[in-house]
């Protein structure tokens, strides 16, 4: 059996990831591909109990240590229990958010080492990458618009705008790094606009990796 793919959507709040990545699901499908939709941090109930711990204002000032162990505990259990099985049985991981977001939120944002989030990679990854990454970018004060408008702030989106300016930089340049494994979109355009690239993105990624 073919090994299934993965593919990861990212980018800073308010970019629309929850909108594409419903779309993607359905072309997939359409595509005949048996896809397994899940998100980080979370994906498990374990991943889940973390990722409710990780955004909750009653742990206001956790060590970025902590948060970031956080982050990749939920990490290895989503790997283990969902995204390796799913693979191996020939599906398609369509996952919301991955290590790009700790490399831009822990590593850019609160400012932790990137070399420290390379070790914890490694280790619960061994060689397990995304071999899509979708990056839905747009300027930081258009997202946090857009994300405002959702209701209440969790810990990550109440930081201000600076944060966000380095997040955005760390994606920007881990795209720019891997060239073959990401794309970026420009998702400050409507929505329609957006859809009709993630799909030309999709159509030609399919044919070439002979999907
Ligand atoms: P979401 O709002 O897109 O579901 O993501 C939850 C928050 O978690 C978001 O603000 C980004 C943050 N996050 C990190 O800080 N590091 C990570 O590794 C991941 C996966 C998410």
């Amino acid at each position: 059996m073919m090994p299934g793919r993965f593919i990861v959507v990212d980018g800073v709040e308010g970019a629309g990831k929850t909108t594409q990545l419903a779309f993607m699901g359905d072309y997939l499908k359409r595509a005949g591909q048996q896809v397994v939709p899940t998100r980080e941090p979370g994906g498990t109930a374990l991943g889940e109990e973390i990722r409710d711990l990780l955004l909750s204002h009653r742990h206001d000032g956790m060590a970025l240590t902590t948060e970031t162990l956080l982050m990749f505990a939920a990490r290895a259990e989503h790997l283990e229990r969902i995204v390796r099985p799913a693979l191996a049985a020939g599906r398609w991981v369509l996952c919301d958010r991955f290590t790009d977001a700790t490399y831009a939120y822990q590593g850019g944002g609160r400012g932790l080492p990137l070399e420290r989030i390379a070790i914890l990679e490694n280790w619960v990854q061994d060689d397990l990458h995304p071999d899509l990454t979708l990056l839905l970018d747009l300027p930081v004060a258009v997202g946090l618009e857009r994300a405002g408008r959702r209701g209440a702030a969790d810990r990550f989106e109440r930081e201000e705008g600076a944060f966000f300016e380095r997040v955005r930089a760390i994606y920007l340049e881990r795209a720019k790094q891997r060239p073959n494994r990401y794309r970026v979109v420009d998702a400050s355009r409507p929505v329609e606009a957006v859809r009709a690239e993630v799909e030309a993105i999709l159509a030609d990624w399919l044919e070439r990796s002979d999907g």
